[in-house]
C-alpha cells in the first residue's frame, strides 16, 4: 500500500525582488489577490487535497506569514460583538492549530533544492507535496487534488506540467517525454532553464510535485545547477537513471504566474471577475476600459 501524502513543503523564502517596492516591507506570498493573500490560495489548494502539516521554508523578514496564519483574538473579538459572523467565519478558516504548521528556515537563497532540502528533518519515509505559491491554478478540482489521484496509480514521483510557447520554455524546468498517455507522461530527462533552443520539449514543470523520500537523499549531496542555484529538477531527474519513476501530469485548470506583474494582473482580473460579489461591476468597468480604448484608437 502506498503511504498517504500529508505534508506539503511552501518554500516561501525568495526575496521577491520583481515586485519591489512593495515587498520591501512585505513577504510577495501576503500580496493581495482580491481580498485573500497569495498563500492562502496554495493553502487552500493543499487542504483540499488532504495535506494535515504544513510546512513554511521561510527566511527573514517574512515574520508577517507567521502572523497570518495564528489566531487574531481582537479582531475575531470585534467581529464577534459585531455580529458580523460571515466575516468572523472567514477569518477563522485562515487560522492554523498549534502543531499543524512548521516554520523552518533557510539563511542562505541557494536555491529551491536547497530550500525543499531544508525541511528534511520535519519529512519521514513518506511521499511528500512541494508547492511554489507563485503558481496559483484555478481549477474545478484543485490540481494538487487531481495529482494525489494520478499518483495513487504511477507511484514515484510526479510534477505538474503544461504546454508553455516554445520561446517561453528556457524559463522554466523541461521535460523530456518517454512515452504520453494523456495526462500523465513518463519522463526520461528533466532540464532547468534549458538554453534557447535546446529545450526537449515545450513541456514546462508548474509549481506542484509530489516527490518521493529519495528526493532527500539525492538534495542531499546535490551540487549547483542553472543559475548556480542547487535545483529541485536536478534531484528528481536524478531518479530518472536509478528509479526511473518520474512523471509529468497536465492538470485541468488555469495556472497564472503570479510571481510576475503581468501575470498577477491576469489573475486578478480573473479571480475578481470569478467572485460573485463583484463581477457584475468589475465586468461593467472593464468593458468601459475596453470600449475607451478602442474609441481611442
Ligand atoms: C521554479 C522551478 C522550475 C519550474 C518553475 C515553475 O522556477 O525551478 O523548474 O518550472 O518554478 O513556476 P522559478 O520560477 O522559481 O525560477
Amino acid at each position: 500500500m502506498m503511504k498517504k501524502v500529508t505534508k506539503a513543503i511552501f518554500p516561501v523564502a525568495g526575496l521577491g525582488t520583481r515586485f519591489l517596492p512593495a515587498t520591501k516591507s512585505i513577504p510577495k506570498e501576503i500580496m493581495t489577490l482580491v481580498d485573500r493573500p497569495l498563500i492562502q490560495y496554495a493553502i487552500d489548494e493543499a487542504r483540499a487535497a488532504g495535506i494535515k502539516e504544513f510546512i513554511f521554508v521561510t527566511a527573514r523578514g517574512k515574520s508577517a506569514l507567521e502572523d497570518y496564519f495564528d489566531i487574531a483574538p481582537e479582531l475575531e473579538n470585534t467581529l464577534r460583538k459585531k455580529g458580523k459572523t460571515e466575516l468572523l467565519q472567514n477569518l477563522k478558516s485562515t487560522n492554523m492549530d498549534s502543531g499543524q504548521i512548521a516554520y523552518i528556515r533557510q539563511n542562505k537563497a541557494l536555491g529551491l533544492g536547497h530550500a525543499v532540502w531544508c525541511a528534511r528533518r520535519l519529512l519521514g519515509n513518506e511521499p511528500f507535496a512541494v508547492i511554489l505559491p507563485d503558481d496559483v491554478i484555478a481549477a474545478e478540482k484543485p490540481c494538487l487534488q487531481q495529482m494525489i489521484e494520478a499518483h495513487a496509480e504511477t507511484g514515484g514521483n510526479m510534477v505538474a506540467a503544461m504546454e508553455v510557447p516554445p520561446e517561453m520554455a528556457s524559463s522554466y524546468g523541461v521535460l523530456d517525454v518517454r512515452e504520453d498517455m494523456g495526462s500523465v507522461v513518463s519522463v526520461k530527462g528533466m532540464v532547468e532553464k534549458p538554453a534557447v533552443n535546446e529545450a526537449p520539449s515545450n513541456l514546462a514543470v508548474i509549481g506542484r510535485y509530489i516527490l518521493t523520500p529519495d528526493i532527500m537523499r539525492n538534495l542531499n549531496r546535490a551540487k549547483s545547477g542553472a543559475g548556480g542555484e542547487i535545483q529541485l529538477t536536478d534531484a528528481i531527474a536524478e531518479e530518472i537513471a536509478t528509479s526511473d519513476n518520474v512523471y509529468g501530469f497536465r492538470f485541468r485548470g488555469q495556472r497564472y504566474d503570479c510571481g510576475s506583474k503581468a501575470g498577477f494582473l491576469h489573475a486578478t482580473v480573473a479571480f475578481g471577475l470569478a467572485r460573485e460579489d463583484l463581477r457584475g461591476e468589475f465586468s461593467q468597468f472593464l468593458d468601459q476600459m475596453t470600449a475607451t480604448k478602442n474609441a481611442a484608437q
